[in-house]
């Protein structure tokens, strides 16, 4: 069932329920005040018909007494007024507004006005009565006093009462889910009008947009938050698709080379030198290419969250001499010295894997724009560093700074963007994809670090890490 139609079904059903309560009410009400107009009225001429009887000024038959003739039934004063004086096992006593001295009350009725007042409805000569009957002393003997009155005039008022409740509730209910039926579609309007919109934006069509109603309401929020939500689907689509188009760049280079090594050694009459030459650089292709493949499924890994991170408490320090330990031989062969500061434990919560790739990859680039006779410096201390939420957090700061060239200054701001290299060619020469970087600050961001890259004032590159301080609670 469409939105539409429950709010317009419940509409109806809530405005059917309360018009139903409301005049059932309405119509209880009346019928009690109107039965209390008639009872008090009844009481009154109960109370003079008692003082009449009392008095004897009251035509009773059969006489009360010889001197008095009978027959004037229906000549008293309130002729018009329905009452009577029963005895209980005997006849009527007196009567008036009716036509015959029938008695009012049936022998049961009496015998119930006998122990108190008794009000009754009942029908006379097929018109509705209320009669109040009472019990009073006549000559000492116990008679009763009926006094009625027609119901006619308050049966009306309720009957008219309930014929307007009758057509009044279908008619709430009618106009109710209407006018439910009628807002909400009004309401909805703007939501369609986007679902519509939506339905038309395809992957090729990344930069349409919902229209934002101007009636600054839910709907328009939610257009404007939808808007955002396509704004990033958009930005990340076309981050992946320049990703993948880098990638297989970066792929088909090696691959080129590699399949004309294959086709130069499949030559006929290679000599054996040529051909194990061949094999080699083969070889060395295909290890770029492995390196290129692990560093892409590093890269998606860490992107989507699921490079799981085997953290432990990992001492930078030792960290730091081990990468310098292992790039000893290399450095050696450049004729660069590594020096390493980091004095005491530098604790972190780390995976220690992943903490010597980032080593390794700042190490590697610096040793390779490091000039001869250079050294490059590697620093671990603890430092203070603000939180991104805000506030203070101790952290472990790392720099590696060589003595070479540096940064080129306008390719800073993309230093650690994936494929990023300031010398294309020279970089692809020494073997290097531009990921070296783009892994280092996607490592550190997974720790909950920070990566900086800059040149020293006095030259050479410098880059920055900090990760938090393990401080072993
Ligand atoms: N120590 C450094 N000194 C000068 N330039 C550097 C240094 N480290 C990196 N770069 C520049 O940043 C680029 C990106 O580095 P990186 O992401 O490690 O890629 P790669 O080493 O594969 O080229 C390099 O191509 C180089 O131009
Ligand atoms: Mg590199």
């Amino acid at each position: 069932m469409s939105l539409r139609t429950r709010l317009a079904l419940i509409f109806a059903l809530g405005s059917g329920a309360l018009v139903t309560v409301a005049g059932l009410a309405f119509v209880w009400q009346l019928h009690t005040s109107l039965s209390a107009a008639l009872d008090s009225e009844l009481r009154v001429r109960a109370t003079a018909l008692a003082a009449q009887l009392a008095t004897g000024s009251l035509p009773t038959f059969p006489p009360a007494s010889s001197n008095q003739a009978g027959g004037h039934a229906g000549q008293s004063p309130a002729a018009e007024q329905i009452s009577q004086v029963l005895r209980p096992g005997r006849g009527p006593l007196y009567s008036s507004g009716l036509e015959g001295a029938a008695p009012l009350l049936s022998p049961a009725q009496l015998r119930r006005a006998a122990t108190g007042p008794l009000t009754v409805t009942t029908v006379i000569h097929g018109e509705r009565l209320r009669l109040l009957a009472s019990e009073v002393r006549f000559r000492r003997q116990p008679a009763i006093t009926v006094v009625a009155v027609p119901t006619d005039v308050a049966d009306t008022a309720l009957a008219r009462a309930r014929l307007a409740l009758v057509i009044a509730a279908p008619l709430a209910v009618l106009t109710a889910g209407l006018g439910g039926w009628l807002l909400t579609g009004a309401a909805l309007h703007p939501v369609a009008r986007m679902r519509r919109r939506l339905e038309e934006i395809t992957a090729r069509d990344t930069g349409a947009r919902l229209p934002v109603p101007g009636t600054g309401d839910e709907i328009a929020a939610l257009a404007v938050t939808m808007n955002g939500l396509l704004d990033r689907l958009q930005q990340a689509l076309a981050r992946q698709r320049a990703f993948t188009a880098d990638a297989g760049h970066e792929l088909r280079t090696p691959l080129t080379a590699l399949k004309a090594e294959l086709e130069l050694a499949a030559r006929p009459g290679r000599s054996r030198d040529a051909l194990a030459a061949a094999v080699g650089a083969a070889a060395s292709d295909t290890d770029r290419l492995i390196r290129l493949a692990e560093d892409l499924l590093l890269l998606a890994g860490t992107d989507e969250g699921t490079a799981s991170l085997v953290r432990e408490r990992t001492d930078i320090s030792s960290e730091l001499h081990a990468a310098a330990r292992r790039f000893a031989t290399a450095a050696a062969g450049r004729e660069v010295a590594i020096s390493v500061q980091a004095n005491g434990p530098l604790p972190v919560s780390a995976d220690p894997g992943r903490m010597r790739q980032v080593l390794d990859n700042l190490l590697g680039n610096a040793l390779r724009h490091a000039p001869p006779g250079s050294t490059v410096e590697m620093t671990g201390r603890p430092a203070p560093a603000v939180r991104p939420g805000g506030g203070q957090r101790r952290v472990v700061a790392v720099e590696v700074r060589d003595h070479g060239p540096g940064f080129p200054p306008d390719f800073l701001p993309q230093a650690f963007g994936r494929f990023q290299r300031a010398d294309r060619a020279r970089s692809r020469a020494d073997g290097g994809t531009g990921l070296g970087l783009a892994i280092v600050a996607s490592i550190v961001r997974a720790h909950g670090g920070t990566a900086i890259a800059g040149n020293d004032p006095g030259g050479g590159a410098r880059i920055r890490i900090e990760l938090p301080l393990d401080s072993g609670q």
